[in-house]
Formats: C-alpha cells, structure tokens, sequence
C-alpha cells in the first residue's frame, strides 16, 4: 500500500473510532443493573445467602461489608482494590490498602467476600469462571447488608471491573478520620463528586456495627488538646463511653455506633446526634456545627425515615459510580485478593512439572486452588515434548 493511502486508511479507522467512541461514550461507559442477567442471572441472590450465613454467627458482618464498599469507592474509585492482599511477587506494584490508617485492624469481612466469590465461581464453573468481579461484589453486598438488616433496597448498577493495583498511600490520604470538622468532611466528600445531602445520607450508615475507643477517645478526656470532653458530647453518654474506654485503657475495645438499635439499620443515629450521641465526632459534626446546612437534613432524617432510606439509596448509586473500571480496563479476578497474573501461578507449576517429566508418560498431579476452591490437575498426556498438554481437572473432595 503506498504511504499516502495508508495514512488515508489510519484516518479513515480514526475517524470510525471517533464516531463509535460519540455514541459508546467511550471512555465514559454505563454500568447497569443487567449486567449479569445473561451471564450470571442468580449473582444477587448467591450473593445474599453467603451474608445470610454468615449473619448467623456475626451480627456485626452486614455494617463491615457495608463500610468495605465505602472504602473501596472512595480510593482510586469501585475497583475492588480494597481487597488485594500484598503480593508474595517482590516486582509487584500492589500496597496493600489492609493496612492504611482506617483500614489496619478494622477492615473485615474479608473471608465472607471470599465465600461470595467461591460461590459465584461455582454456580457456574466450567462455563464462565470470573464473571463476576470482585468490585462488583461489594457492591452487592453492601446493598443486600443494608436490606437484611431492616434498611432500604436500590437498583444496584453493575458492570465494574477490578483493579490490577492496589495503593496504602492513596487509601490514607482519601479516607476521612473521625476527627474531621465538617468543612473537612464537606472537602473530602466533594473531591469524589459527593455533595452536602449524600455526606449526611451516607453518614447515616452509623445506624450499625462497631467503633474501637481509640477512634473517639479523645472526645472523652482532651478534646482538641482542651484537656476536657467534647461540650457536643451528652453528659450520660460521655459517662456510660468513659466507662467502656477509660483514660489509656485498650484502644481496640468496641462499642456500637448507634446505641440505640445496633444492628438495626434505621434513622436512629439522626436521633441521636439531636441529643448528642454521635459517637464519633464526625458524626457529631453534622448536627452541632452552629448555622451549618448539614441541621436540617439531620432533622429531616430524624423525622423522616422514609426520606433518609431514599437518600440513601440514592448516594450508595453515586458513591458506586466513583471511577469505576469497565470495558477492558483492569480485569475480572479470580481470587478477591490476587490479580489474575497470581492466581495464575497454577499454571506455571503445570508448565513446569510437564518439562521436568521429560517424555516420561502421563500420571503425575498436582494440587492448586482456583478461585478459592481445591483442585487437582491430573496430568494424563503429553508424553513428548512436541505433544499437547493433556490433563484432567478434579474438584478436592
Ligand atoms: C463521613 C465520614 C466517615 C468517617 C470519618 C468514618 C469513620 C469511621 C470510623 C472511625 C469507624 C470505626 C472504625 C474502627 O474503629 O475500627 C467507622 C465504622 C463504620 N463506618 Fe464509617 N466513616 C465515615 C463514613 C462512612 C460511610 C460513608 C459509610 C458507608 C456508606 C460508613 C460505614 C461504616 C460502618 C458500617 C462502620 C462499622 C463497621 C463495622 O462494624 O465493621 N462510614 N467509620
């Protein structure tokens, strides 16, 4: 092809690209809620079952599944990064966001995803391994934790992909502490596209689960190095949480954020920052900064349950929409906590074991996991090196 046509022809495929990325949006694709129904149509339903069962000897796992989706989305977007553990590979980029500031000794729920996700594999194994991605999970199940526990349901938008990174540094400077005013909140919040309404609705999530003393404690003896108690904290309650966390006691006790109904997602938490019980002073914040426009929405939730259960439906879709991954970008793991290029160890080991045998015949094995399950590869075949691999894939009973 001589040059000029060439160039003719790459404009030509520019051009064509240009036009389907205007009516894709390239760059800018949807998620949507159908995303499975052909590929995996019960993935709501296994989803769940998992938390149901776990449910049984946790009440406190539909609050951390909940906060893990949180802490997923607001670092470098839903992209499941949350859930990478560190890499054994020394050349590996992954830093592990375990163990950022708000997640070290605190994060959990992470075997309950792994449970989902071993279920999600085998509802359809041999057919479509990685279907669903480890993002999408947590979208998933924060949505089924707050339906379990007596909250709202929403229409979960769906077709996120999963990181192939994961960055400590990036999940400590984007996380808000518990000590944020609500300028810092309102900042924070807003730096990921969330506004005032979405900050008080989300925030709304410490109707349930647990807070460690050493996220409050500084409230009940030297408030903003005053060498007193928060004046916003009730006088019974800075009693009752003295008591819980005393002055250098252990800073990894619990105590419930809401202690009212603890594992009750309802508006409850709104009535108590109006008699101030938040217990950390982010929440308190909310209610007790003077002339702030976070009052009124808290006493609309408060009076409201019906209007807060909407709203907050309504963040947990845009905070699911922060930078998700579609189309080709990142991938679909198969272990929540590895990216594939790991879990695809096993393959090597099989590449491996097959030219140290030489054309010594079939009949050796090997024993690997694959998305969370035991298996084992029998070899079968392959008896020189020119041959195909043969081998046979058991489940490990
Ligand atoms: C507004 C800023 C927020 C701050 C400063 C904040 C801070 C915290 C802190 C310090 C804890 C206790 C952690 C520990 O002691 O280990 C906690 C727990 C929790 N947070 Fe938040 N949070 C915020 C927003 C949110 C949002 C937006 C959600 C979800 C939509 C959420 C859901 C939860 C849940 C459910 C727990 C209890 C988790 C469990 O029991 O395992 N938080 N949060």
């Amino acid at each position: 092809m001589p040059p000029y046509s060439a160039q003719l022809y790459y404009k030509y495929v520019l051009a064509v690209l240009l036009i389907l990325c205007a009516s894709a949006g390239c760059g800018d694709a949807q998620l949507t809620p159908t995303f499975y129904d052909e590929s995996c149509p019960n993935a709501t339903t296994i989803v769940r079952g998992v938390i149901e069962e776990a449910l049984q000897t946790d009440p406190r796992i539909t609050a951390s599944l909940t906060r893990l989706h949180f802490h997923d989305c607001f670092v470098n977007g839903c992209d499941g990064s949350i859930l990478l553990d560190n890499s054994t590979n020394p050349n590996s980029t992954i830093d592990s966001e375990k163990t950022a500031v708000p997640n070290n000794n605190s994060a959990r729920g992470f075997d309950v995803v792994d449970n989902i996700k071993t279920a999600l594999e085998n509802a359809c194994i041999g057919t479509c391994p990685a279907v669903v991605s480890c993002a999408d999970i947590l979208a998933i199940a924060a949505e089924e934790s707050v339906a379990l526990s007596g909250g709202p349901s929403w229409t979960v938008l769906l077709g996120r992909r999963d990181s192939l990174t994961a960055n400590r540094t990036a999940a400590n400077e984007a996380l808000p502490a518990p000590t944020f005013t609500l300028d810092e909140l309102e900042a924070n919040f807003l730096a990921v596209g969330l506004n005032t309404t979405d900050l008080v609705a989300l925030s709304g999530a410490h109707t349930f689960g647990r807070a460690r003393c050493l996220t409050f404690t500084d409230r009940l003896y030297n408030f903003s190095g005053t060498g007193s108690p928060d004046p916003t904290l009730n006088s019974t309650y800075l009693e009752t949480l003295s008591e819980i966390c005393p002055l250098n006691g252990n800073g990894s006790v619990l105590t419930n954020l809401d202690p009212v109904t603890p594992d009750t997602f309802d508006a409850k938490y709104f009535s108590n920052l109006q008699v101030e019980e938040g217990l950390l002073q982010s929440d308190q914040e909310l209610f007790s900064t003077s002339g702030a426009d976070t009052i009124d929405i808290v006493n609309n939730f408060s009076a409201n349950q019906s209007a807060f259960f909407e709203n907050f439906g309504e963040s947990m879709i845009k905070m699911g929409n922060i930078s998700p991954l579609t189309g080709t970008e990142g991938e679909i793991r198969l272990s929540c906590r590895r990216v594939n290029g790991e879990s695809y160890g096993l393959t090597a080991t099989l590449v491996a074991e097959r030219d140290s045998r030489g054309s010594s015949g079939g009949g050796s094995s090997i024993a690997g996991s694959y998305g969370g399950t035991d298996l084992e590869i029998e070899l079968v075949g392959g008896v020189v090196d020119t041959d195909p691999i043969v081998a046979h894939m058991h489940k490990v009973q």
